[in-house]
């Protein structure tokens, strides 16, 4: 069985969804590797370490991908990708699948078997696995050093012959996987930290990093949290008094790291203009959230601006910034994906379809859209 590894064709993508390190594990389950020339170096990876590693470097994504049997891939192809799969191929990525259906429809009339990486149940087992993770966490981090670069000032507190420098002043806004690993970085820059959430549980996670907990209302957020431990959309009432508590950390602060999503919505509010304009000369706003709206409706996707004295920060695809750690996690992820199901006998691919993890994940098969808020 052949596992094919193309180079990514999205704009500003430079990550990529295989390491040396995964490779070597597919050969060991008996599977053959092929790597399009130059796929890795966006992640500094060169084709001599795949080619160490046992894969074989192939030229061009048409001949690569036209026997393989499984492509892995970081982002959903892009249309011209689709028509070099060969049919019934298996195909793994990170595929935005949810919000991309005409894509999806396209690989399933392929006859595609396509399993979206996003969409792996976040249970237990499936840890390993957990792409949305292992790059939140990523993304979370950089964009606590994008803040810094823009900010005029230093974040710890100095006491010099010269002066006495005053810590900088971060807030983040939600604090799940991307948030505490913001307020684990600000913290350990020697940051004064406050984190926010509507999720109640997260309270004790923000201040085991040294963080400070703004709290709105314990009582109207006692059933914020879906089972799955995501955040549900809040009522009107508590918006307002959101609002009003923002409002008054946000005067106080020097930076904010947005990071807040509702899955299935577009992101909250959570910095309006008039907050903007309260804020001090000079201050920072980092927007991981532009992609899907924004916290704020004044940080713009992909761009860096400055509006009412505030610098806006709204990259996006963050983990590509980072892309070797990134890569390699990415990879990790997909490594610990495939393994269960190759069949040990016939080194080939074996779905077991009841299975959960599958379930979730698997976007079409057999020529036909299969996820359950797909398929209809
Ligand atoms: P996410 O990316 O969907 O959202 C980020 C954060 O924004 C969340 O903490 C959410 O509560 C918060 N948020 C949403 N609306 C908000 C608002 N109006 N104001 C302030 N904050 C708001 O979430 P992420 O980071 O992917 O993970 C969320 C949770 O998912 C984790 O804390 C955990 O409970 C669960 N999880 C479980 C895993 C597992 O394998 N068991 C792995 C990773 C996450």
């Amino acid at each position: 069985m052949k596992i094919a590894v193309p180079k990514e064709r999205r704009e500003g993508e430079a990550r990529v969804a295989a390491s040396p390190d995964t490779v070597k594990k597919y050969i060991q389950l008996g599977l053959s590797v092929a790597v399009e020339a130059g796929a890795g170096l966006g992640a500094a990876i060169l084709d001599q370490a795949y080619a160490e590693a046992g894969a074989t470097i192939v030229a061009d994504a048409r001949t690569l991908l036209a026997d393989a049997d499984v492509v892995l891939k970081v982002q959903r192809p892009t249309d011209d990708e689709v028509g070099l799969y060969k049919e019934g191929a298996t195909v793994i990525a990170q595929m935005a699948a949810l919000t991309n259906r005409a894509l999806m429809d396209k690989l399933a009339a392929r006859k595609l078997t396509v399993f979206a990486m996003e969409l792996v149940p976040r249970i237990t087992r499936a840890q390993a696995m957990d792409v949305l993770s292992s790059q939140a966490n990523l993304a979370g981090y950089k964009a606590v050093l994008d803040a810094v670069h823009e900010f005029g000032r230093a974040v710890p507190m100095m006491m010099t012959a010269a002066g006495t420098i005053a810590p900088a002043r971060f807030l983040i806004l939600g604090a799940g996987v991307a948030g505490l690993q913001a307020i684990a970085t600000a913290k350990r820059l020697g940051g004064v930290v406050y984190a926010f959430d509507v999720r109640p549980a997260v309270k004790e996670q923000v201040e085991s990093l040294g963080g400070k907990f703004v709290e709105v209302d314990p009582e109207a957020t006692r059933d914020a949290e879906t089972k799955g431990g995501y955040a549900k959309e809040m009522d009107e009432d508590y918006k307002r008094k959101q609002a009003a508590k923002i409002a008054e950390t946000v005067r106080k602060t020097d930076i904010v790291i947005c990071t807040a999503l509702i899955p299935g919505k577009p992101a909250p509010v959570l910095i309006t203009e008039e907050m903007v304009k309260e804020m001090r000369e000079g201050s920072v706003i980092v927007d991981l959230a532009v992609e899907a709206g924004g916290n704020c409706p004044l940080s713009e996707f992909d761009r860096v601006v400055k509006k009412h004295g505030v610098t806006l920060v709204g990259h996006g695809n963050v983990p590509a910034r980072l892309a070797v750690d990134a890569s390699a996690l990415f990879a990790k992820n997909l490594l610990n994906f495939v393994t269960p199901l190759v069949d040990k006998e016939t080194k080939a691919l074996a779905f077991k379809w009841d299975d959960e993890i599958l379930k979730g994940a698997c976007v079409a098969r057999d020529g036909a859209l299969v996820h359950p808020a797909l398929a209809s």
